[in-house]
């Protein structure tokens, strides 16, 4: 693969217009198995389809003659100013889909003025990551061994990090069948980076059947944690806390209670528990468990400024937008992802403006028809 100083010169693929054709086109870059590990979902990938199909019936109600004009986009996520609604969503090991990986992702968010959240499983040091000048938010996967929690908390907050996303629907992996029948492996040179070294010697190792970074993820993250375990990383820290991975409100009221500062209505893509329902389904009883207490984004399946502003309608403070980060990032690395990002908020502005709002708080008053009602 090539860097994006030796991409600099190819021309940008015309038909890439929206956000979501990068997926063609980075699939036409990327060796199959990588494609399939990015773009796949657990099971029988029916959440990951739920995802899409339920953010397509949500319809906004568009309001006229408000005098909008040209729509500010800026707002505050996780307590802190950002450029857009959006933040970049955490995704482990970004060297597999460009050279540059994390740090050419970072970049482009600060450029756009973006979050980047910053995966446990990171295949660029937090350090690196943090020092390109974006906000950079750190995602935890808890691991087994406490003291690595704890150290990672702390290099983490030293880097400048201005947030911690605890990430809680992992307790294993889902079962990816596009990985196992791939026998799914890191290749040399792509590495768990704030993980100490030789851990990762599992990821790996091909075997057939076996998704190597399944098994790998299942040897390092705790399995059993509880309400008292988040509770306890609440007293460790003073950073924003945001707690990813909810759907049931129960949770969300849970998270709530032991000082979550957001939650984040996510089901990881539909990489985790196949047969999780769409997570535009669950927003709004999410909210009304929340009731204002705390931040609640979302994330699975948002591919456009329209989606944006679906999220927003339904109440959310923002999104994280997933997959086609890495799709950008495979087809043209920095400067792939920060055309991905601009055209987002180009569709943003154009969907605010169409649905009669001056900036993202007003998207909060529009009506919202879902499935039957349209
Ligand atoms: C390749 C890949 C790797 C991911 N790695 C992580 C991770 O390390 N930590 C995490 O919390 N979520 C991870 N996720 C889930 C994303 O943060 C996010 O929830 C999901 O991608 C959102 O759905 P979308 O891709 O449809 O936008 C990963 C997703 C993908 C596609």
């Amino acid at each position: 693969m090539s860097t994006p100083e030796s991409t600099a010169g190819r021309p940008a693929d015309d038909r890439v217009v929206c956000l979501a054709d990068f997926a063609g086109a980075a699939r036409a870059v990327l060796p199959a198995d990588v494609w399939d590990f990015v773009s796949g979902g657990s099971g029988a990938e029916t959440t990951l389809a739920a995802n899409r199909a339920a953010l397509d019936r949500v319809a906004v109600l568009p309001r006229v003659l408000r005098g909008a004009g040209v729509p500010r986009l800026d707002t505050m996520l996780a307590g802190r100013p950002a450029a857009l609604p959006a933040a970049v969503a955490p995704m482990a090991y970004q060297r597999l889909v460009h050279p540059d990986g994390e740090r050419a992702l970072a970049t482009a968010a600060r450029g756009a003025g973006v979050p980047y959240v910053a995966s446990t499983l990171g295949s660029c040091p937090v350090e690196e990551v943090a020092a390109t000048g974006a906000d950079v938010w750190f995602q935890l996967y808890w691991l087994r061994d406490r003291a690595l929690v704890v150290d990672l908390l702390a290099r983490a907050e030293e880097a400048g990090c201005s947030a911690l996303m605890v990430t809680v629907d992992v307790p294993v992996l889902g079962r990816r069948l596009r990985d196992l029948r791939n026998a799914f492996r890191l290749p040399a040179g792509v590495v768990a980076a704030n993980l100490p070294g030789g851990r990762d010697d599992l990821a790996h190792q091909g075997t057939p059947g076996v998704s190597a970074v399944a098994a790998d993820s299942g040897a390092a993250f705790a399995p059993a944690l509880t309400w008292s375990d988040l509770a306890w990383l609440r007293s460790e820290t003073r950073l924003p806390l945001l707690v990813k991975g909810v759907l049931d409100p129960r949770d969300a009221a849970l998270a709530v209670s032991v000082g979550a500062d957001a939650v984040v209505v996510s089901n990881h893509g539909g990489r985790q528990f196949d047969g999780a329902p769409a997570t535009v389904t669950m927003l709004p009883e999410v909210l009304a468990a929340v009731d204002g207490r705390a931040e609640v984004l979302l994330d699975s399946g948002v591919r456009s400024g329209t989606d944006v502003l679906r999220a927003l309608a339904l109440g959310a403070t923002g999104v994280l937008v997933g997959r086609p980060m890495l799709w950008a990032l495979a087809v043209d690395g920095r400067a792939g992802a920060e055309r991905a990002l601009s055209m987002l908020a180009e569709e943003l502005r154009d969907a605010l403006a169409l649905a009669g709002c001056a900036d993202p708080t007003e998207a909060r008053d529009l009506r919202v028809l879902t499935g039957g009602d349209r």
